[in-house]
């Protein structure tokens, strides 16, 4: 395994699009961010330094970092923020992830136009479990907004209300040329027909679920959050912000111009519908269409496409591949995740005098003033407590059309689950349909966990867990639990530390919904944490 050495400059960059100029935050100066190309089992080491005006933290979104959470990244749970003016060397150990991964800011709202794809190959004897595809596209789903991104999280956040909708949604930080002024910059990629190539697709989007989909041609999915699938073909796919898809793309139709096209899913249909697009041209000589050929792609409410696409990821299995999902677990959680309404008298919409906010069991997080892994280490006390309910404080009918208000209002916590190393856990999480039913797109950090089952309504101990998958339920590390639905997981808690949980979509762990775990050392020297690196940034 090799180690390799990259340098991450956080800085303020001026950047143009649709029509208007703005600075952002990159990472040495590019939007998207720079990919990082390793093999299973290699180590990173990035010095990152904060050259810009604001705190910024790194995370590598489903490196299991085992042991060593110091780098994982997110602010106030594993470190403090780096400040502007310092710097901080983040090595990332790779275990037996592989595929694509991404890396993003984990602080505030600076993932917007902080992130970048982490690309993971075989071992160098090692083969895909697919034909060796003859090329590479990456496409990474993000969002423009007009206004400075701090900006606008500020303001939501005074309001009480919903942020506004980004100004566009943009494939490898292009809205396309259905925009204003984006035609001469849109994502073109060549391909030659007959052959076949390996999208790497990741959404980093900030509040929204994608649809995508690629005129005329079918695709094979044959990985998703850094692992392998039983590969499937679809002619579209649903991604949420934290998940990754790997697909195979046959150039197999007549030589042209075709569109990729993505679009918000969200089951309320209150978004942008407007359509990004990028271009597959053919190579060759061909009379050119006048326009490329535009996916009709599900509807913004179409939850049995985003559901159904879902349920069709496997883990890929054999002998080289195998699963080890625990097919009994020893501790288990129900977690209700729900956004709610807390009074505020100076907030002014959507609703006067109330302020949007989310929980899981009704507890909406509140971050520490120092972070939960510092204090953890260095037992200092106060920081946070040691009581996240395993259940939610009163059982509802979670999934019912009217509820009311009774069942509204959470309470403030900094709370984490504490759990003996090696424990069997299983999760299940209930959507509810307090204030806003909507998807969540569930991530744990420091673990990949199994999607044991998924349905609808509430959930039934008695009922559910018969129908569970325990044969080939998909790897992840972040799960779309679909609105009236509910989602299990299972995983082994054999990675020491502390593992932030949280709601993909940023508002959403804005307003509170988010937890974490402290998973305690095991009695052997491998299964300790290993002690934190001299340079951590302090609060
Ligand atoms: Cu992709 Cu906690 O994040
Ligand atoms: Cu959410």
């Amino acid at each position: 395994a090799k180690v390799h050495r990259h340098k991450f400059v956080l800085k303020d960059t001026p950047y143009t699009r649709l029509c208007s100029n703005k600075s952002i935050l990159t990472v040495n100066g590019e939007f998207p961010g720079p990919t990082l190309h390793v093999r299973q089992g290699d180590t990173l080491i990035v010095d990152v330094i904060n050259r810009a005006t604001e705190n910024v933290t790194i995370h590598w979104h489903g490196v299991k970092q085992p042991r060593y959470p110091w780098s994982d990244g997110p602010e106030y749970i594993t470190q403090c923020p780096i400040r502007p003016g310092t710097r901080f060397s983040q090595k990332i150990v790779l275990s037996d992830e592989i595929g694509t991964l991404w890396w993003h800011a984990h602080s505030d709202w600076s993932r917007a136009t902080v992130h970048g794809l982490l690309i993971v190959y075989p071992k160098e004897d090692d083969a895909y479990p697919f034909p060796t595809p003859a090329a590479e596209i990456p496409i990474i789903l993000g969002e423009w907004w007009k206004s400075d991104i701090q900006a606008v999280m500020t303001e939501f956040m005074a309001s009480g209300g919903e942020p506004n909708i980004s100004d566009a949604f943009l494939i490898n930080g292009q809205p396309g040329d259905r925009y204003p002024c984006s035609k001469p910059d849109t994502f073109k990629v060549k391909v030659d027909h007959g052959k076949t190539y390996l999208v790497r697709m990741i959404n980093a989007v900030m509040n929204n679920i994608m649809f995508f989909k690629i005129a005329n041609h079918n695709i094979t999915v044959v990985g998703s959050d850094g692992s392998y699938r039983k590969p499937f073909a679809t002619d579209y796919l649903a991604i949420s912000p934290g998940q990754t898809i790997d697909f195979l793309l046959e150039a197999n139709q007549n030589p042209s111009h075709y569109y990729m096209a993505s679009r918000v899913h969200n089951v309320a249909g209150s978004s942008s519908q407007s359509t990004t697009t990028a271009v597959v041209d053919y190579t060759g000589n061909y009379p050119a269409p006048s326009s490329p050929l535009l996916p009709t792609l599900p509807l913004i409410n179409d939850a049995n496409a985003s559901d159904s696409f879902t349920a069709r990821l496997r883990s890929l299995g054999g002998k080289d591949h195998p699963i080890d999902v625990p097919q009994r677990v020893e501790k288990t959680f129900l977690f209700t995740l729900s956004i709610n309404t807390f009074a505020c008298p100076t907030c002014t919409g959507p609703v006067a005098g109330q302020r949007l906010k989310a929980s899981i069991n009704n507890i909406t997080f509140v971050q520490p003033r120092i972070d939960i892994l510092g204090a953890y280490y260095n037992r200092i006390r106060g920081v946070y407590g040691e009581n996240f309910p395993r259940n939610p404080p009163f059982p509802f009918n979670y999934t019912a059309a009217n509820i009311s208000d009774h069942y509204r209002t959470p309470q403030n916590g900094t709370q984490v689950g504490v759990l003996e190393y090696n424990t069997t856990v299983e999760i299940v999480f209930q959507g509810t349909n307090l204030v806003n039913g909507i998807y969540h797109p569930m991530h744990l950090h420091g673990y990949s966990f199994y999607v044991v089952g998924m349905g609808t309504g509430n959930f039934d101990r008695k009922r559910d867990t018969l129908k569970y998958n325990l044969v080939d339920p998909p790897l992840r590390n972040t799960i779309a639990v679909p609105k009236n639905g509910w989602t299990a997981i299972r995983f082994k808690a054999n990675n020491p530390g502390v593992w932030l949980m949280h709601c993909h979509l940023e508002r959403h762990v804005s307003w509170g919904m988010e937890m974490a775990f402290i998973v305690k050392n095991g009695k052997t020297a491998d299964a300790k944490m290993l002690p934190p690196p001299p340079d951590m940034p302090r609060c």
